[in-house]
């Protein structure tokens, strides 16, 4: 018998890992497709991003400093539990990409160095996903290293992040007498994953005695505090975002991955109700809605396509079916969505709410747009980032000015960089949030479109967008300063300061005008 929605979206589970470069997510991420029957051996989730930088010319960049760029997603089926798994870039220069990302997510898994506890990068991830309500699985990695306290770890949690933790399993052992973890409601130890058992067990003591003799008083000590002083799990809590339920492990040596996936499985909420600006959307509703949080472009140079990555809010996507673009008003058809796998993407004959399906597209689709079935409807809430880097871009070859200006637009469509056009008339300044972004830029141009090119300092180092609440009092600034005003790609008008100073300077000269950094697409 077909699956009902109701059925398909209830065992959806949709999540981002979050952590800090170097905890272990790649790591974490292979281990859980591997448990998950996606790929048959550890090893193809690097492989796979070894194979892509060598075939792709603008990924030099990555290969080079070691980091990942690329943001995709995983989908596997585990016990009856479809996950779609999103990636995000690890770098911060690529932190735009990354919150795009977690718009699209139910939850989150936080991954944290045993050794570290909570690194500046996981901070920042952490506060997007808590303006967000997303309820977060936390995975304390790298436990067969040394390690700091497990009482110490919680604590870090609560203090810096405030929120609530109440550990599921704690580890038997540390560093080298690390040999599994105890799941506290259970009652029952686990071995190493590849083992895939758990023993009931009779009271700490007997736990103990897989431990050298030295730290087995210590651990019997530990447990009995632990039962004592740490907070039972509250789902409702967790669901709120108050409280995280906290699992041991080492994601390289497969301790505790298991118990995360089914934690993921027990634990994380299935596709929520999304924000659209008539109504709010729930994941059941019958008729399909989705929106494009990332768009993808070569990733197979063979094919030198372009994905636009949507996630499924409601209904059900079926390939051939005919979709309402809201930003044009006119129709699309879905004739080849694609789901992705660790190493491979197959045609998506159908996607229920939850699911990222790739559309493949030749610029049809933008970062932030809606799909329906018809009704005019936009969701809100994915964001856009005021640059905090402007520059000219300088071409070698004069005589190429349009394809510059094309292959620009492209790149600003996919979300690589922001585009600003001058109202006067002088020559577009692309933006960006970090750096690197800058570099792929270049790297792509060159590689992609033939554009060898620099980049000069803009006299703006600043960028806000500006609305009035009486548009009479947007036209008149707009005119007024016609020489720092600029359209991005939507049209929509910026303006752009020497620093913050004269920034704040204009905003007191000016207070009809609102000039907000964060621009939510609509
Ligand atoms: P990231 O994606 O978060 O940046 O981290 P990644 O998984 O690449 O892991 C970073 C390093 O930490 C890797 O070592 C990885 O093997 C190691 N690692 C991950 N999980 C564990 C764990 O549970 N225990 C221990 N001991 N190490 C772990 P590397 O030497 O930098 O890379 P590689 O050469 O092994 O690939």
């Amino acid at each position: 018998m077909a699956e009902s929605l109701a059925e398909a979206v209830s065992r959806r589970r949709t999540f981002a890992i979050i952590s800090h470069p170097d905890a272990g997510k790649t790591t974490l991420t292979e281990k859980l497709l591997l448990f998950g029957g996606a790929i048959q051996l550890a090893g193809e989730v690097k492989a796979k991003k070894d194979r892509i930088q060598t075939r792709s010319d603008w990924m030099k960049i990555e290969r080079e400093r070691g980091i990942s760029v690329v943001t995709s997603v995983m989908t596997f089926e585990y016990n009856d539990v479809v996950f779609n798994l999103l990636d995000t870039p690890g770098h911060e220069d690529f932190a735009d990409d990354t919150y795009r990302t977690l718009t699209a997510v139910d939850a989150a898994v936080m991954v944290i160095d045993a050794a570290k506890g909570i690194e500046p990068r996981t901070l920042k991830l952490f506060e997007v996903c808590r303006l967000r309500d997303i309820p977060i699985i936390t995975f304390v990695n790298k436990m067969d290293r040394e390690s700091r306290d497990t009482f110490e770890i919680l604590d870090e949690v609560e203090q810096k992040l405030a929120l609530d933790t109440a550990p599921i399993t704690w580890p038997i052992g540390r560093a080298r007498s690390f040999c599994g973890t105890y799941h506290l409601a259970k009652n029952e130890v686990r071995g190493s994953d590849t083992e895939a058992q758990t023993t009931p067990v009779n009271g700490p003591q007997a736990i103990a005695d897989r431990l050298p003799e030295n730290e087995r008083q210590h651990f019997v000590e530990e447990l009995e505090l632990a039962r004592d002083a740490c907070r039972p799990f509250d789902r409702e809590a967790f669901l709120e975002g108050h409280l995280t339920p906290v699992f041991f492990g080492s994601a390289l040596r497969n301790y505790g991955v298991r118990d995360l996936i089914n934690a993921l499985g027990e634990f994380a909420p299935p596709p929520r109700a999304q924000v659209a600006d008539t109504r709010t959307v729930q994941a059941t509703d019958e008729k399909m809605t989705a929106f494009v949080f990332k768009i993808q472009a070569n990733m197979d140079p063979n094919h030198r396509d372009r994905i636009a990555f949507v996630r499924v809010c409601s209904g059900k996507l079926e390939r051939g079916m005919k979709a309402r673009l809201s930003r044009t008003g006119k129709p699309m058809g879905l004739s080849a969505p694609q789901f992705f796998f660790a190493s491979q993407r197959h045609i998506a004959d159908t996607a229920f709410a939850g699911d990222v399906v790739g559309i493949p597209n030749h610029g049809t689709l933008r970062i932030g747009d809606t799909l329906t079935e018809g009704e005019d409807l936009v969701f809100q809430g994915v964001p856009n980032f005021a640059p905090e880097i402007l520059r000219r871009v300088r071409l070698e070859d004069a005589m190429k000015a349009k394809k510059l200006k094309e292959a620009l637009q492209q790149m600003a469509e996919e979300g690589v960089v922001q585009l600003f056009s001058p109202e006067d008339g002088s020559p577009a300044i692309v933006g960006v949030v970090g750096a690197l972004q800058l570099d792929v830029l270049k790297e792509r141009l060159q590689g992609e479109y033939g554009l060898p090119v620099s980049f000069e300092m803009s006299r703006f180092s600043v960028c806000r967008w500006v609305s009035a609440d009486q548009p009479g009092d947007l036209d008149k600034f707009v005119t007024a300063r016609r020489g720092d005003i600029a359209r991005d790609l939507d049209g929509d008008p910026v303006f752009l300061a020497q620093d913050g100073f004269s920034l704040r300077y204009e905003a007191e000269r000016y207070p009809a005008i609102k000039m907000v950094a964060i621009k939510e697409y609509h």
